[in-house]
């Protein structure tokens, strides 16, 4: 039996503040009710704060983030059409697979995992679509599996400079809360997030900011799609409802953390972030191990995958971690599997609990023989945080 608090440090879903916590514990309300708009109409229209977009629309559906990719793409696009998605973890793979079930075309530019995405590679690929037949780039913001962040502005400057009309679609399901998100600025058609991530929320909705033109090929395109429909979800909530029954706790949670994220205001939400990211690095350089991520403009400020030494299995370094500390870490996914661990660093945490992460990880790692000095990664990441602690 294991006492005291759960250390939850897996990339998502994240701590949820007992603030929100409060705030879903609530009888359930009337949706359909004239009190009711009163909520749909504040969400929406903080959500375009979230997403910094004056000229998108925002939508809720009840889903994680993967049903906001299926909705992302059933709207706006038709069977068989073609799209260009790096791929370059198990996220952006994902996300290919769901577009081939879906049926659609799939030009998929593979890159190492541990790099970004290849913006020589997109431009030529874009270069050699003289007939404009690719619609879309899906491009993974803050791709979980690996620790890496791409630039989203980087693609947007590819499209222009090859004077592409391909929609741009970006996943910020670990980025948008987090990192800097600036749709209007980097001209993203559709973004997607969940809430189980930056928004300290538990799993159950998908959020899309969709761009004027996006909608304008939602009107056309022709792909099945049935219950994640922009059209009678756009329709019910300019009314201020839903078509269906909303997800009414998971609304009030959203409502509180959506206050909470805009009251702290979304450029100190990036630095706090930067800074838990800068200490667990700190760590590991003190470790000596290497990251997954294989250049520092691509670190991640919300997920770090650490390499353990080869000979180890990172999956009983985790499994220790569990069963005797109490802290939870993530995994290697797919051809990861064994080679990494990862620490989450998103949402509620602050300086002592990403410490005390840290500690967890060295005992584990220490139990299964790993060389690494006690407290080394502990002390490394303590003086960066004593040292960098926002003037009180
Ligand atoms: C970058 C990214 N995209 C998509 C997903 C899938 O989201 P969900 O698990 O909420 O369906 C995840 C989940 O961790 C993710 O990290």
């Amino acid at each position: 039996m294991l006492h005291g608090k759960h250390f939850l440090f897996v990339p998502g879903p994240s701590n949820v503040p007992d603030r929100i916590l409060r705030a879903m514990d609530r009888p359930m309300i009337d949706p359909r009710s004239s009190a009711f708009p009163e909520l749909t109409t504040s969400l929406l229209s903080d959500l375009k704060q979230l997403f910094r977009t004056d000229q998108g629309q925002c939508f809720i559906f009840p889903s994680s983030g993967t049903g906001a990719w299926e909705a992302a793409l059933s709207n706006t696009l038709s069977p068989g059409d073609r799209v260009l998605a790096p791929r370059f973890g198990m996220f952006s793979h994902l996300w290919v697979q769901l577009a081939e079930r879906l049926g659609f075309h799939v030009d998929v530019l593979d890159e190492p995992w541990g790099d970004g995405a290849s913006t020589e590679r997109i431009a030529e690929a874009l270069h050699q679509d003289k007939d404009h037949t690719i619609k879309a780039v899906l491009l993974v913001h803050n791709e979980t599996s690996t620790g890496v962040t791409t630039s989203v502005a980087g693609v947007r400057d590819v499209l222009n400079e090859q004077d592409h009309p391909a929609m741009l679609f970006v996943d910020g399901v670990s980025s948008i809360g987090s990192l800097e998100f600036a749709m209007d600025e980097w001209g993203v058609d559709v973004a997607v997030t969940g809430i189980q991530k930056g928004l300290m929320l538990p799993p159950g909705l998908g959020l899309l900011g969709v761009s004027p033109r996006a909608m304008t090929a939602a009107a056309s395109a022709t792909s099945p799609r049935a219950y994640f429909r922009f059209d009678t979800m756009a329709e019910s909530n300019a009314a201020g409802y839903f078509p269906y029954t909303p997800a009414l706790s998971l609304l009030f949670g959203l409502r509180e953390s959506l206050t909470m994220l805009l009251h702290e205001g979304l450029e100190r939400v990036r630095e706090r972030h930067a800074r838990m990211a800068e200490g667990v690095r700190r760590a590991v350089k003190a470790w000596g191990l290497p990251l997954c991520a294989r250049s520092e403009a691509l670190y991640s400020d919300t997920v770090t995958a650490i390499r353990v030494p080869g000979g180890f299995d990172a999956r009983t370094v985790i499994d220790l971690a569990f069963r005797r500390y109490n802290l939870s870490l993530g995994g290697g996914l797919g051809e990861l599997a064994g080679e990494v661990f990862r620490i989450g660093h998103m949402g509620d945490i602050n300086e002592l609990m990403v410490s005390g992460a840290i500690a967890g990880s060295e005992m584990a790692m220490r139990d299964v023989g790993i060389q690494i000095s006690a407290g080394s990664g502990v002390a490394a990441a303590m003086e960066y945080y004593r040292t960098t602690s926002p003037a009180t």
